[in-house]
């Protein structure tokens, strides 16, 4: 029976393509909740691997002129390297054409055929070579298949089938029931959506004289696996069925599949009801995260944008890029990736705000105390109970975060303690209690930074594992952590003596700020006019918030434009994904906005009537076709329109019923 071990998995990448930032985004979230696990003292496994069979495989060999299991050593020898370059520490990587992992998906179809789960048919079918899959007559008016767009085929075959039609009233009460199966909510409610339709049985076979690489039909030579159900398998083949049950046993259910949204139909329907026919428990959690988009939309191969992780480590370094994601990220929604928006962000809050608590303390406890951290007898500032009444609630902020897989919200509450620590010194000033020779006050001030810094270094140490012991061995400490659970305030020892500072987190020299897209008349404009031009918009867009309505008689006098002109103006419905402060700007939100498949980052002047929690999830009118800007070092992509109220607010534009994301007001 499972206990406190721990069991996460990411999907199995395919070996037919290079892994970008969105395979190693999925991979390291699988990493730092593991380390998060290993640091609260519980057992933890963490399963990786890849998808190796099917058509795509098989085609991309051909090309080759080499035999797929020859395609495919290969690239899992790329797959190991790159997440050893980032430190990935799994502990069992599965490929799908391991022996065991065969052996497991012939046993579970000759279960699921004995109990009759599986049964023998003709199929006719609209087939979609790219996708591996079959639809049906409904679900391809046009005749394209609904995922790539590219033509569909029609075939008439025998082939076998798996009976996940039986399944469906008892799937659709199992996540009624347990409403943290499927996270976040918003994909919960997708899968009940088309649960709503009758759900069909699923093809589970291929004929060979078709595709002839796959894990062989136990009960008939001529066919192979479909590949979606071989590579399911392998969450269970990996963690021992049947073949090591004590382990299985252990492990199984897992506690957390980390999906891409791509990919939540084949888990949570074709996956589920799979392990409800082989009378197996179903997996705690199935999330479901957003996808990483550049500012101009998707990424993909064909296009030529994808972001190679190891370009951005290499120039930035393993650590900060791991918190970059997390931090930009709300796990569960889609983000916009831009490198200037990393730059940003690790000048914001790794070089100035942590790294430089560091440097500017260390010199500090050298001069005046020589280099020695003295644990204070006594408290003399109300500040410094402030400070230790926030770690003591962060503590439990924290463990629900990542205890749910927020990060984003675990480094932002971990971020407010490094904040009050830098004001904390301001406030205090260390450099005047020393010229008064207040030692007792000074040593109260250079205790709670070194402990501060020490509480911070374990909590990022999931996200951070280099960066985090080298925190702890600069305030003096060996670079061993203690378990999450016992960290307490106070545990400095007294009379820590720590080290000369050597900077952590050098900042970045950021670029001119500039338009990022330009036509041929920007290309020709002068770098002054192109500065004014940001300003101008950061200008407009704070002004979105008009001081009152505009009077009658200005009406009178405004100029009458065409229809055409208005049309110009591309205004659209956007939902807000994400919204944060913009630092050292009051009145600025940073948005992340939908619209359509795309998503957009944009500033906005709101932010002294709007909270960024409400407007989560809220509809607005963007004007979509505005050029990008750089505002407060931030990319904003588009603008979104509000009008003043009387009592001098402002409220947002919002369709007065829910409309569709990306539709065009006119
Ligand atoms: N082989 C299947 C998965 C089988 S699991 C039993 C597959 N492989 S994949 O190589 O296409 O990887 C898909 C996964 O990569 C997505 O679910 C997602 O985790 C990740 N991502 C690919 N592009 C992405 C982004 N741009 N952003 C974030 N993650 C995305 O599907």
């Amino acid at each position: 029976m499972k206990k406190n071990s721990f069991y996460i998995t990411t999907p199995i990448y395919y070996a037919n393509a290079d892994l970008h930032i969105g395979h190693a985004f999925t991979t390291l979230a699988a990493d730092t909740a593991t380390r998060y696990q290993k640091a609260l003292g519980n057992e933890a496994f963490f399963l990786t691997g890849s998808d190796e069979h099917g058509q795509k495989v098989e085609q991309a060999a051909k090309l080759r002129g080499i035999s797929p299991k020859q395609h495919t050593d290969e690239m899992v020898e790329k797959f190991i390297s790159l997440w050893k370059k980032l430190d990935i520490k799994y502990d069992k990587f599965v490929r799908t054409t391991d022996d065991y992992h065969a052996k497991t998906v012939q046993h579970v179809l000759t279960l699921l055929h004995e109990k009759g789960h599986i049964y023998e048919d003709k199929y006719q079918g609209w087939y979609c070579t790219p996708c591996e899959r079959f639809w049906t007559e409904k679900e391809v008016p046009e005749k394209v298949c609904p995922d790539c767009k590219r033509p569909v085929e029609t075939i008439e075959e025998k082939n076998y089938f798996f009976r996940m039609s039986t399944f469906q009233n008892q799937l659709i009460e199992y996540i009624k029931n347990n409403p943290n199966f499927i996270r976040p909510e918003s994909r919960m409610n997708e899968v009940l959506g088309f649960l709503n339709q009758p759900l069909a049985d699923l093809c589970i076979s291929r004929p060979k004289k078709r595709l002839s690489w796959g894990i062989e039909i136990p009960f008939d030579r001529d066919y192979v696996t479909y590949v979606w159900f071989d590579a399911l398998t392998n969450y269970i083949s990996a963690a021992g069925y049947p073949h090591d049950m004590n382990h299985f046993n252990k492990y199984w259910p897992a506690s957390f599949h980390l999906i891409g949204k791509d990919i939540l139909t084949t888990h949570s329907v074709y996956w589920s009801t799979m392990l409800m026919a082989l009378g197996l428990p179903l997996p705690e959690c199935i999330f479901a995260h957003g996808w990483w988009v550049l500012s101009g939309g998707k990424m993909s191969k064909s296009v030529g944008n994808v972001v190679d992780p190891l370009t951005l480590v290499d120039k930035y370094g393993l650590d900060s890029f791991r918190f970059f994601l997390f931090r930009e990220m709300v796990f569960g929604a889609d983000a916009a990736f831009s490198e200037e928006s990393f730059v940003y962000r690790y000048n914001a809050d790794l070089a100035n705000d942590f790294g430089n608590l560091l440097q500017r303390i260390l010199p500090l406890v050298h001069r005046y105390r020589n280099g020695v951290f003295h644990k204070p007898q006594k408290i003399h500032f109300s500040q410094t109970e402030e400070v230790i009444s926030i770690v003591n609630s962060l503590k439990s902020t924290y463990f629900s975060a990542m205890n749910g897989l927020q990060f984003h919200d675990a480094l932002a509450k971990i971020w407010e303690l490094i904040t009050r620590l830098n004001k904390y010194v301001d406030e205090l000033a260390p450099w005047s209690l020393a010229k008064a020779e207040k030692t007792d006050e000074l040593d109260e001030v250079f205790y709670t930074i070194g402990e501060g810094i020490r509480i911070v270094a374990h909590l990022v140490n999931p996200f951070m594992p280099h960066k985090a012991p080298e925190f702890l061995r600069q305030i003096g400490l060996s670079e061993t952590f203690q378990p999450l659970l016992s960290l307490e305030w106070g545990q400095l020892p007294d009379a820590t003596l720590c080290r000369q500072p050597e900077p952590i987190f050098p900042r970045i020299d950021t670029p001119r700020i500039e338009n990022l897209k330009t036509d041929k008349n920007q290309k020709a404009a002068s770098a002054e006019t192109s500065k004014v031009s940001a300003e101008k918009v950061e200008k407009a867009s704070v002004s979105t918030a008009p001081a009152a309505p505009s009077s009658d008689s200005s009406a009178a006098e405004e100029a009458l434009i065409e229809y055409e002109d208005f049309m110009k103006t591309h205004l659209c419905v956007a939902e807000v994904i994400t919204a944060e402060k913009v630092e050292k700007a009051d009145k600025l939100l940073k948005l992340s906005v939908r619209i359509g498949e795309e998503t957009r980052s944009l500033v906005a002047g709101i932010a002294l009537h709007y909270k960024p929690e409400d407007l989560i999830g809220k509809q607005v009118v963007m004007v979509k076709n505005l050029k990008p800007a750089k505002i407060r070092g931030v990319v904003s992509h588009g603008m979104i329109l509000a009008a003043g109220t009387p009592d001098g607010g402002l409220a947002l534009v919002t369709p007065s019923k829910p409309s569709v994301c990306g539709v065009r007001v006119k």
